[in-house]
């Protein structure tokens, strides 16, 4: 379980790396953070691209920064956005983030700072696995 606080530095996190986002095309700005086990965050912005389909999703960009520190035991995500909707990570980071844990809880966000909290088997049931 997640508690406040926790909730609260995760969301904080992710809104303060929100500006960040490069975002030339859509103007969709999204901001992920990650806590490990260390009790350390790493966060992420989305990064597009004129080659649309190059374009790197917030989540998967936390991911990066985190596996590039050695970082792989990921305790909870947080994603959020500028807009009302509590946003929820797309198909392929869903994916990703299953890769690294099948219970990880996500806390999808908004604007405002509301959220909703499903794990990532909740969003992504019958992921892909090769066993
Ligand atoms: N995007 C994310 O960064 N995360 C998601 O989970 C959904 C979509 C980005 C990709 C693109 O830059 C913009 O949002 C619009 O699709």
């Amino acid at each position: 379980m997640l508690d406040k606080n926790t909730i609260d530095r995760l969301l904080e996190a992710a809104k303060s790396v929100m500006p960040k986002a490069h975002v030339p095309y859509s103007n969709f700005h999204v901001g992920a953070s990650i806590l490990y086990e260390d009790g350390s965050i790493e966060v992420g912005c989305n990064i597009e691209n004129a080659s649309f389909g190059a374009t790197i999703c917030a989540e998967r960009t936390a991911i990066s920064s985190g596996i590039a520190k050695g970082k792989k035991t990921i305790k909870a995500i947080c994603v959020t956005n500028l807009t009302d909707t509590m946003v929820t990570p797309c198909g392929i980071c869903r994916q990703v983030i299953w890769e690294f844990g099948k219970k990880i809880p996500v806390v999808c966000s908004n604007k405002d700072g509301d959220y909703k909290i499903l794990t990532i088997s909740e969003l992504l049931p019958h992921a892909f696995d090769l066993d």
